[in-house]
């Protein structure tokens, strides 16, 4: 029960890495809030965590939009009273090449993924301000280094390192944390819904040194570690979760 009594706010757990993340934490007793865009999938993780019998709410609501994400902290503060951990997860993926990428394209995804991170840790940390304390988990990925065919994800992944360190330098004062988790890939509806799927997995298994694709519970151990307090003298920082995989 590592986290009993602790309030984590998880975006994007409706489904995939976030989901199985808000399932571990509920199991080591934190009260835990789910967002998600889609309604069906917030309110399904939020239920399945309670029939097991944790503590869990849920918001609907799109991350890259202001109003939504001042809506979300606010309810998520009247039901739980303030919020510890933020795990900034939901991330969007639209690959192609950049003769064909659109800018509505770059857009959706940069902001999904990196405009989103800006705005919760905006609208979350005055809360961990106040209380001296607090745990802010971003989710890279190994596209960080680059990949052909997703400039908008890569660009958006090499950002979420800078919003990081940033802000481990600017929060640190206040006992705040602020570290980044970079997976590689990771078995999860994201990945699945790939046209090349089996292709990519069965690439992966064999150009990673630990020879098999990841697992949300392989990211989600990662996330769980930042967020203990035997991290608490690690800030600024990004924990590969590729099977050492990082060409
Ligand atoms: N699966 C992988 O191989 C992999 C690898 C590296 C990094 N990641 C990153 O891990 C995170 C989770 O990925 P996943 O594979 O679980 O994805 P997923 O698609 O299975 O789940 C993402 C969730 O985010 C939600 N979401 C999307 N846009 C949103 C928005 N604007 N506001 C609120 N919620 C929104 C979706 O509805 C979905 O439930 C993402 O940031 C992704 O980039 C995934």
């Amino acid at each position: 029960m590592r986290f009993k009594d602790r309030v984590v706010l998880i975006t994007g757990a409706g489904r995939g890495i976030g989901k199985v993340t808000a399932q571990r934490f509920a199991q080591e007793g934190a009260k835990v809030a789910i967002c998600d865009i889609n309604e069906e999938f917030a309110r399904t993780t939020c239920e399945e965590i309670n029939k097991q019998g944790g503590q869990a709410v849920y918001q609907v609501g799109d991350i890259t939009k202001t109003e939504d994400v001042q809506k979300i902290v606010t309810n998520i503060i009247n039901a739980f009273g303030t919020i510890h951990i933020l795990v900034n997860n939901a991330g969007v993926v639209k690959d192609l090449l950049l003769k064909k990428m659109t800018e509505e394209d770059w857009d959706l995804v940069v902001d999904t993924c990196l405009k989103g991170a800006f705005l919760c840790s905006k609208y979350v940390s005055p809360y961990m301000v106040s209380q001296n304390y607090g745990k802010i988990i971003n989710i890279s990925s190994r596209a960080h280094l680059g990949n052909p065919g997703q400039a908008n994800y890569s660009s958006a992944k090499a950002g979420i390192i800078g919003l990081t360190r940033a802000l481990a330098k600017e929060l640190g004062r206040y006992s705040i944390n602020v570290n980044a988790v970079a997976p590689g890939l990771t078995e999860t509806e994201m990945l699945r819904a790939h046209p090349k799927y089996e292709m990519i997995k069965e690439r992966a298994a064999k150009e990673t040194p630990l020879p098999r694709i990841g697992y949300p519970e392989d990211v989600a151990n990662a996330i769980m570690f930042f967020a203990s307090d035997e991290a608490s003298y690690i800030t600024g920082d990004v924990l590969h979760v590729t099977g050492g995989r990082f060409g």
